[in-house]
């Protein structure tokens, strides 16, 4: 039954972080003017209620690992810090220039790259430099991804002492062939060291990222690496599906064939097994791919539906607005999305200019904003309700035939005005999701742009 759910729904499909995804902004309607007048509008609307997340991308790395999709840049020049600061406080301030009063900070994140490529001073002369000319608010959540193999004490107590109380480590699987075909090799006791160090100086919530689907990786390696995950018991962990997107330029995944990555199904039973170990441990899936232990923040809002997403991936409270700084970063206004160049060298060049480094993004019509809230609805809670005004859209009765197929599927249950995802259904959520997705429905790519959703 599982396999044949599987043949049937495993196809390209969005992880929606975003509703209109990416790859469907309508760049034509956008423009640097209208960005700037939604986000003052956002802000506003929402800085004093609120607050505004703020997303930082730190994009250098030391050596490339062959799986990963993030947008990086391999160096191993430490000269390259100081001007990437510099930049991405003056890219702060000509948004701090936009806004009539002090913004206040209620979720701050550092991703990348390697925010931990970083020297402890440089993170420490960053983050006081964002905060020089703003609030941090009453309950904030400031977080960052660190790498187990470079992150010391003193890059952890640095950021503790502006703030910072989550950090999460990228793990993705312990065993020596995996880690030789992703190039990453990373010891155990390298993570048990960056694990035990965060929990001494204070940290409240250590995540570990783990990955199936990887080359080489078999239903044991998966078994093994949740074991020693289980010895160090991290408040968090993200259990992604390895997004295999080689077409995405420059982003260096490589080193392995495509034969040697696991069939569909083996990854679907490596998701599957993975699941029932981590329940066993006490953890509990918050959304897609997230687990967490019922006292950190993320199990606590969504059992008071306060969880959110957006691009930095499930959080545990929504701000309406949030600012995106550094290369390739994404802001969102609720209104509208807008997305910083990727090449650090043309990210200089705007900043140069005194312009803010956006080159794309997408300003929402009361068609988007009514999916995007039925698509955040599916993926935070499992399910949506809506009021007969709130459902209309052209494809409307298709999306019902859509739906109505996936509950005799038992994925679903249909009632008179909403949709709950059963238990069956939550590892096809993005499947469900796309069914709303009108733009997708409307002109279905010509080439792959998404990863397979199982
Ligand atoms: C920016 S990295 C984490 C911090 C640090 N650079 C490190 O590697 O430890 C973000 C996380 O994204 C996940 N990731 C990257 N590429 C991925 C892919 N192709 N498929 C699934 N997850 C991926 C990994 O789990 C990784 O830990
Ligand atoms: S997984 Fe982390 S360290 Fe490796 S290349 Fe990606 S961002 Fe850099």
């Amino acid at each position: 039954m599982l396999s044949n759910l599987v043949n049937k729904y495993n196809i390209a499909g969005p992880r929606y972080t975003s509703y209109p995804t990416v790859p469907y902004w309508n760049n034509e309607t956008f423009s640097l003017e209208k960005w700037k007048s939604s986000l003052v509008t956002s802000f506003k609307e929402s800085n004093s209620k609120e607050g505004i997340s703020l997303y930082i991308h730190l994009p250098f790395c030391e050596s490339l690992c062959t799986f990963c999709g993030c947008n990086k840049r391999i160096t191993k020049q430490h000269s390259v810090e100081s001007p990437y600061i510099k930049a991405v406080l003056k890219e702060w301030h000509l948004y701090l220039d936009l806004f009539d009063e002090k913004p206040i900070i209620k979720e701050m994140h550092l991703g990348g790259g390697t925010p931990t490529f970083f020297s402890p001073d440089n993170l420490k002369l960053l983050i006081n430099g964002i905060l020089k000319d703003a609030v941090v608010a009453e309950n904030y959540e400031f977080s960052f991804e660190g790498h187990p193999n470079n992150t010391t004490r003193e890059h952890l107590q640095a950021l503790y002492d502006v703030g910072f109380r989550r950090v999460s480590y990228g793990v993705q699987d312990y065993n020596e062939t995996v880690q030789k075909a992703i190039h990453r090799i990373q010891p155990f006791e390298n993570v048990k060291r960056a694990t035990d160090l965060a929990r001494e100086i204070g940290y409240t919530s250590v995540g570990h990222d783990i990955i199936f689907g990887l080359p080489f990786q078999t239903l044991e390696h998966v078994k093994e690496t949740i074991l020693k995950t289980k010895a160090l018991l991290p408040d968090r962990l993200a259990f992604y599906s390895y997004a295999h997107v080689p077409w995405i330029k420059g982003n260096g995944q490589r080193g392995f064939k495509d034969t040697d990555l696991p069939s569909a199904e083996l990854k679907r039973a490596q998701y599957e097994m993975g699941k029932e170990l981590l329940a066993e441990v006490g953890y509990h899936e918050i959304g897609m791919d997230h687990f967490a232990l019922t006292t950190d923040s993320l199990y606590t809002s969504m059992q008071s539906g306060s969880l959110h997403r957006n691009f930095m991936g499930y959080t545990a409270s929504k701000t309406q607005a949030m600012v995106g700084l550094g290369v390739s970063s994404i802001s969102d206004s609720w209104y509208g999305f807008a997305q910083n160049v990727k090449r650090i060298e043309d990210y200089y060049e705007l900043l140069k200019d005194n312009k803010i480094p956006v080159y794309r993004g997408h300003i929402l019509n009361e068609e988007d904003l009514i999916i995007r809230k039925h698509i955040l609805n599916l993926m935070c809670q499992f399910k949506t309700t809506w009021t007969q005004d709130q459902l209309y859209f052209k494809e409307l009765p298709e999306t019902l035939l859509q739906l109505k197929e996936m509950e005799a599927d038992g994925l679903l249950i249909i009632n008179p005005n909403s949709i709950e995802v059963t238990k069956a259904g939550q590892p096809f959520v993005r499947n469900i999701c796309m069914a709303f997705d009108v733009l997708l429905q409307r002109k279905q790519p010509d080439v792959q742009l998404f990863s397979m959703t199982v």
